[in-house]
């Protein structure tokens, strides 16, 4: 596993996109996240896009997650957010945009027609994720035992909590998500991680400190993939002693 410091989420925002920037006409399929972390990627992919460096025009993208109980114009709907902060803003044909949708927490059906879709595209050529404090990636939370496929959880009261601050109480946050497993997400041939902020220091600690895989903290799955990228800022490097 890379891991890459810059010295704030400008800097790793930037880094990121270089990257994928740089190659760009090797990735057919591009998996994106959602969270506050990938926004400044996403703004400099606009820019690039926006400039003639990169094309969306060709390109099938593929989502991690989506709350279950928000319609699809929700302003919190990951839906929502993708088209707004992103596609709305780049060439990309939004029929070759998929986000999981699932209509109730009991919709095991869309679970599977996800997986199908993602099998079928032969997974993302390049995944981006964000991590949550608890380390939980996508919507796969700490727990005693993980779904490797796309399943549909229930959210953790510290997700819950944590997500609260894009709604406007903790109440209104949704109990469940579909989300892709993370035997799903280690499909991609390359994967990125970013993460910023002295919060994300104890999860990003655990997935760089030994060579341990745990369900507590899903990230750590990452360890099982040969091409794995973490962006960090500096102040988590300082407080793990990176
Ligand atoms: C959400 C998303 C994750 C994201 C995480 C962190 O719960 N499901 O994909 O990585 O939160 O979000 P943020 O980047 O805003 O800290």
């Amino acid at each position: 596993m890379k891991v890459i410091i810059g010295k704030d989420y400008a800097e790793i925002s930037k880094l990121a996109a270089e990257k994928m920037i740089g190659e760009w006409d090797s990735y057919n399929i591009l998996g994106f996240a959602t969270g506050s972390t990938p926004e400044g990627l996403y703004q400099e992919l606009i820019q690039a896009n926006k400039d003639g460096k990169i094309s969306f025009k060709d390109k099938t993208t593929v989502n991690l997650d989506e709350y279950i109980g928000l319609p699809e114009n929700h302003k919190e709907s990951y839906r929502f957010f993708m088209n707004t902060k992103l596609f709305d803003h780049v060439d990309v044909d939004k029929k070759n945009t998929n986000v999981p949708h699932a209509k109730d927490e009991f919709d095991v059906a869309a679970c599977k027609n996800y997986d199908e879709l993602v099998n079928k595209l032969g997974g993302a050529d390049i995944q981006i994720l964000g991590i949550g404090e608890n380390g939980h990636i996508a919507f796969n939370e700490p727990n005693e035992e993980l779904s490797a496929n796309t399943n549909i959880v229930k959210l953790t009261d510290s997700t819950i909590k944590a997500n609260s601050r894009f709604f406007n109480n903790e109440d209104e946050v949704p109990r469940y998500a579909i989300t892709m497993g993370m035997g799903t997400i280690l499909k991609a041939k390359e994967i990125i991680l970013l993460a910023s902020g002295v919060k994300k220091a104890d999860a990003i600690k655990k997935l760089v400190e030994d060579d341990k895989v745990t369900t507590k903290n899903p990230s750590t799955f990452l360890k099982l993939h040969p091409n794995v990228t973490i962006y960090i800022t500096q102040d988590i490097a300082d407080a793990i002693n990176l």
